[in-house]
């Protein structure tokens, strides 16, 4: 691999105590190139600008996917990864939906490793940080054909990150009218376009004053999926509930580890269909304890309230919640 270092690093001007989630990227960025039908031209540079053509087919038709992965520091000055095989694999199963030619995982973690031993100081140890990670694969083929591209560009940057949602209250708003996704579409992917196409809807929820959307099903916005950065999981009674992986929900790895670990400490879990209505009557009753969102940005995110046709329902003030708990658990 070509490794070219940057002779001017920028991490003596970075105040780690004080991040804004993806404002700020580490010294250098991986890039590996696909043209006639091959992966090749590994490289490191420092993170800088590239050239890309107008007509590159990405700025057209969004043909693009990403993963988020995060990167700690142990006290011993170990880097960890969670799970990032997980991580390979979805990449691949995305590129694939989006007729993008899967990476090799050679490539994938020769890159990955090395770029985070060469910013290694970006990782900061304690509690709270990380090196979010980046892979992503755009279309780079200057061509305004309406087909899947013949050239790409797979690239991994970092951002050193706190937590998402830094000390916010988070309430979510059940969507009625607009859809994340729908059956046979791309909504299990990591598609770039999936976020694209959230931001208007979620820009009207913020003027009401909520952080997020819950998506519903596109055909009668009763079953509830998912949160668009994150999988949902709700706490009725005893009974931890979550909406089962579909074509139009991301199979989340801090989901699928959250019911791993809940499972270990005798918890009931239910991978179903959970619908508005038995959300908002187990609110009504007082059994709905808790809602909280997983994924790797948030890693487990309480959710404060959420509301319905112009309604708010609070959650309860919990001493002993399971999100804590679970979040914990996740990060020992
Ligand atoms: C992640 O958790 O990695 C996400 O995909 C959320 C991101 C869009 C901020």
């Amino acid at each position: 691999m070509n490794i070219t270092l940057t002779k001017n690093s920028r991490i003596s001007n970075v105040d780690f105590s004080n991040l804004q989630f993806g404002q700020i990227f580490s010294d250098h960025m991986f890039v590996c190139d696909y043209f006639d039908g091959e992966w090749s031209n590994e490289r490191i540079l420092p993170y800088s600008d590239i050239k890309v053509s107008p007509s590159s087919r990405v700025f057209h038709y969004g043909q693009a996917i990403f993963e988020g992965m995060k990167a700690y520091k142990d006290d011993k000055d170990v880097i960890w990864l969670f799970r990032p095989d997980e991580n390979f694999k979805r990449f691949n199963i995305s590129s694939k939906r989006l007729a993008i030619p899967e990476i090799t995982e050679k490539i994938f973690f020769n890159g990955l490793n090395e770029l985070l031993k060469i910013d290694r100081d970006w990782i900061k140890k304690g509690v709270g940080n990380s090196l979010y990670v980046r892979p992503f694969v755009f279309a780079s083929e200057p061509s305004i054909n309406a087909t899947e591209a013949n050239a790409y560009k797979f690239m991994i940057i970092c951002t050193p990150a706190k937590s998402y949602y830094e000390n916010q209250e988070i309430w979510v708003k059940i969507e009625e009218k607009f859809s994340r996704a729908a059956k046979g579409g791309v909504g299990y992917a990591k598609a770039s376009g999936n976020y694209a196409a959230q931001f208007y809807p979620t820009q009207i929820a913020k003027n009401e004053g909520f952080q997020q959307i819950i998506w519903t099903d596109s055909n009668n916005h009763n079953r509830v999926e998912e949160a668009g950065t994150m999988n949902l999981f709700f706490k009725i009674n005893d009974t931890l509930i979550t909406s089962p992986t579909s074509d139009s929900i991301l199979d989340g790895i801090t989901r699928k580890s959250i019911i791993e670990l809940a499972k270990k400490v005798n918890i009931d879990v239910e991978e179903r269909v959970i619908t508005v209505n038995e959300i908002l009557e187990s609110s009504k009753t007082g059994e709905l304890k808790e809602i909280f969102g997983t994924g790797t940005a948030v890693v487990v995110l309480p959710i404060k309230a959420f509301g319905y046709q112009n309604n708010d329902y609070k959650l309860p003030d919990l001493d002993n919640s399971w999100s804590l708990m679970l979040k914990k658990k996740l990060m020992d």
